[in-house]
């Protein structure tokens, strides 16, 4: 799964993201996006959110327009919103095999990318193990063409940065005071920088990054947030708690790193833990999650988890950014 390719930082993904119009037409990342836009990004999300049970909210606001999911590791809640959002906004949405697809016969990922260009492809949703990648193919798309990070590396998955926003936004509307609590493999987790990032842009002044110090991330990367190897001490008070798996196909060296008993002893956040916690404190997790490791299953099925929540939130955030960027590249 890991590209045999290398990508070049993009100098400056932030304002790559932005049409001259001033409009999102890629999404990126959420570090640097302004807050009015993110405030933007989960009203419009807000609108296509219904019950299940309902339903779901639908439009052809896409219809004639075509988006390829490329997916170059493993999802099912990313792949499967992003293909839902497509065809509930009347999109054809192509889900490419990646595994039977003609990279496996060594065609670069921007011949891939111009393959797909030249049969009309106007949003190309990219997940993949290298840092750079989203970047480096926004770059070389033509001016019609909308890229959207599904995950990168450990760097950045923005969707779910936004996903998370607007499920803490349905239980604390107001960001401003909220203490938020991010458990466990900071290290290598995409989730946790674009929440962070995110919960920064939003005004949370208290954010709180837990880990054992073999997992935790460089001391300067996120000044905005505080750094603790004390669960005790990163869960009190706090009104989210959100826990993240170990990302061991992401770590080359597993020396120091907890086994699942350590692991669980120390840091899985079970209902006796939660205690210390704000009594309407909410559990959050991205998926996939590994019960009785990070998460006592009890709290994962429990009144406090929003894990469901999130789920639900993930297709009306995608459905809103496959708006957005559509609006943005055919506005005058
Ligand atoms: N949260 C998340 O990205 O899940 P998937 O890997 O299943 O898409």
């Amino acid at each position: 799964m890991q590209s045999p390719e290398t990508f070049p930082a993009s100098a400056d993904e932030a304002s790559l993201q932005l049409h001259p119009n001033g409009g999102l037409r890629h999404l990126l990342t959420l570090k640097n996006l302004q807050r009015d836009l993110l405030v933007d990004l989960l009203d419009a999300a807000q609108h296509f959110v219904t019950p299940n049970g309902s339903i779901a909210a639908r439009s052809d606001s896409l219809h004639g327009y075509t988006i390829a999911n490329l997916f170059f590791e493993p999802s099912t809640r990313t792949r499967a919103s992003f293909d839902l959002a497509g065809k509930r906004l009347g999109a054809d949405v192509l889900n490419l095999d990646v595994n039977a697809s003609s990279r496996k016969k060594g065609e670069s990922i921007l011949d891939t990318i111009y393959t797909l260009q030249a049969m009309h492809v106007d949003i190309m949703v990219i997940r993949d193990a290298s840092a750079g990648v989203p970047a480096y193919i926004a770059q070389n798309v033509e001016e019609h063409v909308s890229i959207l990070n599904a995950g990168e590396s450990d760097v950045s998955h923005p969707t779910q940065g936004l996903l998370d926003l607007l499920t803490i936004r349905q239980h604390f509307p107001d960001f401003a005071g909220l203490t938020v609590t991010i458990v466990g493999d900071i290290a290598h987790s995409r989730v946790a920088r674009s929440a962070a990032h995110g919960l920064h842009t939003m005004g949370v002044s208290d954010i709180r990054l837990v880990s054992p110090a073999k997992l935790a991330p460089q001391a300067d990367e996120m000044p905005f947030a505080t750094l603790t190897d004390s669960l005790e001490e990163g869960l009190r008070d706090a009104n989210v708690v959100m826990c993240l798996r170990i990302q061991r196909e992401r770590i080359a060296d597993l020396d120091g790193i907890p086994d699942v008993e350590d692991y669980y002893a120390n840091y899985g956040i079970t209902d006796a833990r939660l205690a210390v916690a704000a009594d309407d404190a909410i559990v959050m997790h991205p998926g996939p999650m590994n019960r009785g490791i990070e998460i006592e299953s009890a709290v994962a099925d429990s009144a406090r988890s929003v894990i469901t929540q999130q789920v639900s939130n993930g297709v009306a955030v995608r459905m809103a950014i496959l708006e957005r960027v559509v609006d943005t590249v055919t506005r005058r």
